[in-house]
C-alpha cells in the first residue's frame, strides 16, 4: 500500500483543522488540488543580505521549484537563520547549533514531505543539515556554488592571498591603494569564497557523503548550470519521497568514511573535523577524532587548490569537478555507498573523466603525499588536537621550542606588534581561550599572523597551537583544537611562557615538557574564567557545548527525534 504522505496530516484533514491548515495557504494563490496528495517539498533557504555568499539563493530557489512542480511536487520555501562568515560577529560558530535548531524545528512543525537544504558560507551547510538529521526526512542538499576566480591586474585573486596581502601591507610592502584594489576584485560573482576554504569542502563534504547531485560542489554560481543542478535537484526530491529514502539510509558509517576519504584528497578546511563530528552524532553513526588520521593516512592530496595548492574553484570545475576526483579515489571509497540519486557513488562517478591533470592531478603524481587531517595526542591535549600537513611547513613539522603565550585574542593583539617579545623563530606561539567555551563559540583565530618582529626578519611560518580553529582558507603550521580547551582547565590553560613544547607530527604527539608535578602546582592556582554571559543563547550554549574532539554540538541536540509531532493545537 502507499503511503500516506506526511504532509496530509495537516492539508489532507477534514473539518475546521483541514480548513484552517489550507485556507490560509490560499491566500498565496494555490489552487485546491495543490493540496489534495502532491509532496510537499520544503527550501529551507539560508538566504540573506548579510550573508553575502548566499544572496543569490531567493533566484536560485526559483529554479528548485521549477524542478518540484515539474515533477508533481508542491514546493513551499522558508527561510532559516543563516550565518554570514564575514559579518557577523563574535564569530558564526557560536551559532551554528542554534541554527541547526531553527531548521529542525521548521521542518518537523511543518507540513513537510521532503526538503531541499539550500546552504552555501561555511557554517550554514553543517547546520542545517545537523538540523534535518534529527528529523531525517528524505532531503537533498543544494550549495550556492563558488564564486568565479578573483582577478586583480591580470592575475587570480582569492581568500588565501588576503592573509599574505595582509601580511605584506603590515610590512609595507603593499601600498594601502593596491590593497583597496584587491578587494574591488576578489569577491566579484554570486557566490562562496572561490578557495577550497570552509564552504568549498563542506560542498564537497555534502556531494562526497551522497547527500547532492553530482557536481554540486564546484558549479560556480555564475554558471547557467548551476540553475541547472537547482532545477535537478527539485526534480529528484519529489522522486526521493514516492522512494521514502530517507537521509540516514544516506549517511551511513561508510558514507562518513568517504567525506573524511575526499576530503583528505582535496586538501579540505580543517573545520570539516567539528562539522562531520556534529552531523555524525545528529544521526547516529560512530564517528571519533582517531577516524579522520585512519581514513586520510594513506590518501594523497589530488586536488591542488588552494591554500593547499594553487588553483581554484573555478578551474577545479572546468577540471572536471569532484566526480573526478573521486573515481580518481575510487581504489580507497566504499563506492557501493548510495547517494541522493539512488544510485552508489560509484556508479556516479563511473564516466567521469579529467581534463586537466594539473588541477586534478593522477593518484599515481600526486600534488603532495601528506593530505588530510593528522591527529595529535599527548598531555597538550590528552584529547587531541588535529593540524594539517598539506598546508604546513614541513621543517616544523617535527619541532622543538619555547612556549610563548598569548592569554587570548585581545591579548595577542595588544603584543603582536611590539619590538622587544621574549622570542625567536623557534618559539612556538599558544593562544588560548579561543574554544567551544573559552571564548565562547570556538572563532577562526588559531592561525595568528606572525609578531611583527619576525615579519620584519623575514619569517614565514612559525609553530603556532590554539584550541579555536582558523579559517579553511588560511596555512601555516598550526595545530587547532585543543582539547580539553584552557577554559575548561586542561593543560593547555598551564603552559608558561617559556616553557618547552615538542611537537612530532609523524609520530602525532603534542606535549609540553613540564613535569607532572609542576603542572599539579600550577593546577591549584588556576581557576575558570567568569565570561559574563548570564543570560540567552549564549548563556545556554556555554552551559552545554561539546568539546572540540566531539564536534562542538550541544551536548542535549545528540541524536534525532524523528518527523513525528506528537501533538496538536487545533
Ligand atoms: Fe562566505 Fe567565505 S565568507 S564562504
Amino acid at each position: 500500500m502507499k503511503k500516506k504522505l506526511r504532509s496530509q496530516n495537516w492539508f489532507g484533514k477534514k473539518g475546521k483543522d483541514g480548513f484552517i491548515y489550507r485556507a490560509w495557504m490560499k491566500n498565496q494563490g494555490y489552487p485546491a488540488d495543490e493540496f489534495e496528495g502532491k509532496p510537499v517539498i520544503g527550501i529551507c533557504n539560508t538566504w540573506s543580505e548579510l550573508t553575502p555568499c548566499n544572496g543569490h539563493f531567493r533566484e536560485l530557489a526559483e529554479h528548485v521549484k521549477r524542478g518540484v512542480w515539474e515533477a508533481g511536487g508542491f514546493p513551499l520555501e522558508f527561510p532559516v537563520m543563516s550565518l554570514g562568515e564575514t559579518l557577523m560577529k563574535p564569530t558564526t560558530m557560536l551559532y551554528r547549533n542554534l541554527a541547526s535548531m531553527d531548521a529542525e524545528e521548521s521542518i518537523r512543525g511543518n507540513p513537510l514531505d521532503g526538503i531541499v537544504l539550500m546552504g552555501g558560507c561555511d557554517k550554514t551547510t553543517p547546520s542545517i543539515l545537523m538540523g534535518a538529521c534529527s528529523v531525517d526526512l528524505p532531503t537533498i542538499f543544494l550549495s550556492g556554488g563558488p564564486m568565479l576566480n578573483g582577478k586583480h591586474r591580470g592575475r587570480n585573486v582569492g581568500t588565501t592571498d588576503l592573509w599574505k596581502f595582509s601580511e605584506a601591507n603590515r610590512r609595507g610592502e603593499l601600498s594601502q591603494e593596491e590593497f583597496l584594489e584587491i578587494e574591488a576584485g576578489m569577491c566579484r560573482s554570486d557566490g562562496h569564497c572561490a578557495v577550497m576554504g570552509t564552504a568549498s569542502t563542506m560542498a564537497c563534504m555534502v556531494e562526497a557523503l551522497g547527500v547532492t547531485l553530482p557536481h554540486n560542489a564546484a558549479i560556480p554560481a555564475a554558471d547557467a548550470r548551476r540553475k541547472v543542478l537547482a532545477h535537478l535537484s527539485g526534480r529528484r526530491i519529489v522522486s526521493m519521497v514516492k522512494e521514502d529514502l530517507k537521509l540516514s539510509q544516506i549517511l551511513t558509517r561508510e558514507a562518513f568514511e568517504n567525506a573524511i576519504m575526499v576530503n583528505a584528497a582535496i586538501g579540505g578546511s580543517t573545520n570539516f573535523v567539528v562539522h562531520l563530528l556534529a552531523i555524525a552524532g545528529r544521526v547516529g553513526v560512530p564517528l571519533d577524532l582517531a577516524d579522520f588520521d585512519k581514513f586520510s593516512k594513506k590518501i594523497p592530496l589530488l586536488a591542488n587548490l588552494l591554500p593547499s595548492g594553487k588553483f581554484m574553484m573555478e578551474d577545479f570545475y572546468y577540471a572536471g569537478g569532484l566526480p573526478a576526483l573521486i573515481k580518481e579515489l575510487k581504489s580507497f571509497l566504499n563506492v557501493n555507498a548510495i547517494t541522493a540519486n539512488g544510485h552508489t557513488i560509484g556508479e556516479n562517478t563511473q564516466s567521469a573523466e579529467c581534463y586537466d591533470e594539473a588541477v586534478i592531478t593522477p593518484i599515481k603524481t600526486p600534488v603532495k603525499n601528506d593530505s588530510g587531517i593528522a591527529v595529535l595526542k599527548g598531555n597538550l591535549c590528552p584529547n587531541g588536537a588535529i593540524i594539517k600537513p598539506s598546508a604546513a611547513t614541513p621543517k616544523l613539522m617535527q619541532h622543538k621550542g619555547k612556549a610563548f603565550v598569548f592569554e587570548d585574542v585581545e591579548d595577542y593583539k595588544a603584543k603582536v606588534d611590539l619590538p622587544d617579545l621574549d622570542l625567536d623563530e623557534n618559539s612556538i606561539l599558544i593562544l588560548r581561550n579561543a574554544g567551544p567555551k573559552g571564548y565562547p563559540g570556538m572563532p577562526e583565530v588559531g592561525n595568528i599572523g606572525l609578531p611583527k618582529m619576525m615579519l620584519d626578519k623575514g619569517i614565514t611560518d612559525m609553530v603556532r597551537i590554539s584550541d579555536g580553529r582558523m579559517s579553511g582558507t588560511a596555512f601555516g603550521t598550526v595545530v587547532l583544537h585543543v582539547s580539553p580547551e584552557a577554559a575548561v582547565g586542561g593543560t593547555f590553560g598551564l603552559v608558561k611562557t617559556g616553557d618547552w613544547i615538542e611537537l612530532d607530527v609523524p609520530n602525532r604527539t603534542l606535549n609540553l615538557l613540564v613535569s607532572e608535578a609542576e603542572l599539579a602546582q600550577r593546577k591549584k592556582t588556576w581557576s575558570a574564567p567568569d565570561l559574563g554571559y548570564h543570560r540567552g543563547y549564549v548563556k545556554m550554549y556555554i552551559d552545554h557545548v561539546e568539546q572540540a574532539h566531539e564536534g562542538v554540538d550541544l551536548d542535549f541536540l545528540k541524536g534525532k527525534s524523528g518527523s513525528e509531532v506528537k501533538r496538536d493545537s487545533h
